[in-house]
């Protein structure tokens, strides 16, 4: 199975567009270390022809012109992609507003959960996308589906919180069921397979059922710490009151996967205030010690 990392940034990028941090200085300065990276898209394809897209970043249309697999073939015509699905996770806007550069009459199956696909009915910019072409499915859980020739995803709930534009007075900000799910995505004539939980409030014991001896999992790597924001003046806001655990600590994903005998560990979806983005830092020393890596734009995996 073929992944290529299309972006790796959280919501804003890196840098972010209004942000004058020393990090985002750093990037737009070309200081040693420092990679840009656009918000988190994944790409698999089991034959390196027909690719399902998990997340549709606001980056999509530059993602693409920098990936040769996802080009059209100049041999089928003036107006073909080998893009066959996408699978959205949540409804954020760094989730899902890429749909917007896919409106050019590609052919494909877009696959979300209940949630995620009332809001894309709830706001009529999506018609954009012509149904004759774009096929929306509502996903089931708990029973794998195709997304593409010998790929299939299979999706699962996660503890999250609703989208920041959806956060209403009531109980957990109005969060429902399936407003934040994982992807497992398997290659069906090998049984390789990787999980994709770009966004994630707590590992439950459910979660590191699932996680326990994966091959490769690709997980949320919003902070480095719960209070980084607040701490560096960008936000008032914790991790946890955005719906995402950080990577440190005792209640953070090093710490929750480290004893799953998970190969591979990748974050993904990094905001631009986590420090392991300075590629020589203590922090990307101390994660790459814990036996993870931090993506980046154009990875390529083969699984
Ligand atoms: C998040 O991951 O928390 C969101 O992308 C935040 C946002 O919508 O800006
Ligand atoms: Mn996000
Ligand atoms: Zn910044």
């Amino acid at each position: 199975m073929l992944i290529r990392i299309l972006g790796s940034a959280a919501g804003g990028g890196f840098p972010q567009l209004n942000c004058a941090c020393p990090m985002c200085a750093s990037v737009r300065a070309g200081r040693p270390g420092f990679s840009g990276r656009t918000q988190t898209s994944i790409a698999a394809s089991a034959d390196g022809k027909s690719w399902v897209l998990l997340n549709a970043s606001p980056d999509l249309r530059e993602q693409f012109a920098a990936t040769p697999a996802l080009a059209p073939d100049v041999g089928k015509g003036l107006r073909n992609s080998p893009l066959v699905s996408v699978v959205l996770t949540n409804g954020d806007v760094d989730a899902l507003a890429g749909l917007l550069s896919l409106r050019e009459g590609i052919a494909f199956d877009l696959h979300a959960a209940p949630p995620v696909l009332d809001t894309l009915k709830a706001n009529s910019v999506f018609n954009v996308l012509n149904p004759a072409f774009v096929r929306r499915r509502a996903l089931s859980f708990g029973a794998p589906f195709s997304v593409a020739p010998g790929l299939t995803v299979e999706a699962f709930t996660v503890p999250g919180k609703t989208a920041l534009y959806l956060e209403s007075d009531a109980p957990d900000f109005g969060t429902r069921e399936g407003d934040t799910i994982g992807l497992t995505i398997t290659e069906t004539n090998t049984g390789k397979a990787f999980h994709f939980v770009p966004s994630c409030a707590k590992v439950d014991a459910a979660l590191a059922s699932r996680l326990r001896g994966a091959q490769l999992v690709l997980f949320d790597g919003t902070l480095y710490t719960d209070d980084e924001m607040i701490a560096q003046g960008l936000s008032q806001k914790t991790g946890r009151r955005m719906g995402h655990m950080p990577m440190s600590g005792a209640a953070g994903s090093i710490a929750a996967l480290a004893d799953l005998g998970i190969i591979s560990k990748v974050f993904v979806h990094i905001n631009n205030s986590n420090t392991v983005l300075d590629a020589n830092g203590p922090e990307r020393r101390a994660v790459e010690k814990a036996g993870w890596q931090v993506a980046h734009d154009g990875m390529e995996i083969t699984l």
